[in-house]
């Protein structure tokens, strides 16, 4: 009889599961996958630099033009560019991603982001390239 240790499989499993490393192109894809509708980018902008009913917009903290160093808005804690032209960081651990937009969407929006909101914004940053 062959067929595969289970173990085996395991072993083949394990690195997808520990680096969860993406792109923002991959992870646009998925919001926009979840949401049913192409990303748009002018939404996305709009969406970022205004308000919702609450004291922030995103820009508050990632400034309107995130392609530079923003600020926190309480803290003053200096927080790094956002566009992934300006930091290759941005949007390459999905974990990242999803932890900080459930805080800040609940902090500016009073909710959680929807995904064709969350592809809207990281389509906005990735077209940013000056
Ligand atoms: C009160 C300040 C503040 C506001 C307002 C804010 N953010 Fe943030 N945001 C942060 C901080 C602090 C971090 C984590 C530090 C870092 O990643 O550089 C962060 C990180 C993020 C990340 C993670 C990026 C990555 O590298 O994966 C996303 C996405 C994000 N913010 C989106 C938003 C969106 C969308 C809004 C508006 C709905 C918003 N933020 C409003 C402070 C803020």
């Amino acid at each position: 009889m062959s067929h595969t240790p289970s173990w085996a499989l395991a072993l083949l499993l394990l690195p997808a599961t520990l680096l969860a490393q993406t792109t923002p192109a991959e992870q646009i894809a998925g919001y926009a996958a979840q949401s049913g509708q192409a990303a748009q980018v002018a939404q996305g902008q709009q969406f970022f630099t205004t308000k919702h009913g609450k004291d922030w917009s995103c820009s508050s903290c990632h400034t309107a033009k995130p392609t530079v160093e923003g600020k926190h808005a309480t803290t003053g804690k200096v927080i790094a560019p956002m566009a992934p032209a300006f930091n290759p960081q941005r949007f390459t651990d999905a974990a990242k991603t999803e932890k900080w937009f459930r805080r800040n969407c609940n902090d500016v929006v009073g909710r959680e982001c929807s995904p064709a909101e969350k592809a809207d914004v990281l389509s906005w940053l990735a077209s940013l390239k000056s």
